[in-house]
């Protein structure tokens, strides 16, 4: 039986040193593997024994990638490629969670910067603009008026690559004070922080500040359903309040960063140990 769990990751961070420091404690075999260094011949198996792939690699390609390769050599990646490529795409985020009934703020997906000014007309100002692929809330800008929107969407134009004039409207919710963050591993909730920032992005990378949050029923109900949505068993699921109380999902992030809700919770909720606590139940199996 092979039992070693793999770590992907091209940078150990605060989380993979967790997560690493997690599995010694627990005696569980590991190994850390840079993404970079990664190859693989199609048709061969990894020569290593590895049980499970942990993938925490940054780079949305190359977590992609590195989890497409490695489940091709019948290796058991979590989360999966198919869920790192749905989760690392917020159109693909948001198809999945509107197919699975989940409330999100109203989308609208433009493939010109041209018709993103119609989307933007047809959201209503102000609205929300996205990179299709990305993370800490790098981009994501708020748009107040027809005339913003026209500048703004010539920088856009003025990008390199087609995936960057691809453009992802969002209705913007009003008055958020804060957001919220639902840690979720293999299905259960482990816990919530609140999310508050001086500007209106509330990314802890933007220096925003995590509070304990209540978990109630209604918040463990949309977090497990935009989890199962997107069919990822680890992951941080990004919530708003609606005018109403009514809650919305904006993403779900499959390499979940978690040194905020650790300090929220002050250690008392380990996500890496319940995140070991899962690759071991799924080595076991
Ligand atoms: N539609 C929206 N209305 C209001 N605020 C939003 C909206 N979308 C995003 N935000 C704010 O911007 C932050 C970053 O957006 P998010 O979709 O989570 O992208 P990222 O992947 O960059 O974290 C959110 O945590 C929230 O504070
Ligand atoms: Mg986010």
């Amino acid at each position: 039986m092979e039992r070693t769990v793999a770590v992907l990751a091209s940078q150990v961070r605060l989380e993979e040193r967790l997560l690493l420091a997690a599995l010694s404690r627990r005696g569980v075999a590991h190994v850390q593997v840079d993404t970079r260094r990664l190859r693989s011949v199609l048709g061969e198996r990894v020569p290593e024994r590895w049980g499970v792939v942990l993938n925490r690699e940054i780079g949305h390609t190359r977590a992609v990638y590195a989890a497409s390769a490695l489940e091709a050599m019948g290796r058991s990646v979590v989360n999966s490629a198919a869920a790192t490529e749905v989760c690392g795409d917020k159109w693909r985020t948001s198809v999945a969670l509107s197919a699975a009934g989940v409330p999100t703020p109203r989308t609208a997906l433009a493939l010109t910067p041209e018709a993103a000014l119609d989307a933007m007309e047809d959201i209503g100002y102000p609205a929300v603009i996205k990179p299709l692929v990305g993370s800490w809330g790098r981009l994501v800008s708020l748009i107040p008026d027809r005339h913003t929107a026209t500048t703004v969407l010539e920088h856009v134009a003025a990008l390199p690559g087609p995936r960057s004039h691809v453009v992802y409207v969002q209705e913007c919710v009003p008055d958020l004070a804060r957001d919220l963050r639902v840690v979720v591993v293999g299905g259960e909730v482990v816990g919530a922080t609140y999310r508050r920032s001086s500007g209106w992005r509330t990314n802890v990378a933007r220096g925003a500040v995590s509070e304990p949050c209540p978990v109630t029923t209604e918040l463990t109900k949309a977090a497990l359903a935009a989890t199962t949505a997107v069919a990822a068993d680890i992951a941080g699921v990004d919530l708003v309040e609606g005018a109403d109380g009514e809650l919305l999902v904006l993403e779900v992030n499959h390499r979940v960063e978690f040194a905020g809700f650790h300090a929220a919770h002050e250690g008392r909720l380990d996500v890496a140990d319940r995140v070991v606590e899962h690759l071991v139940t799924g080595l076991r199996a």
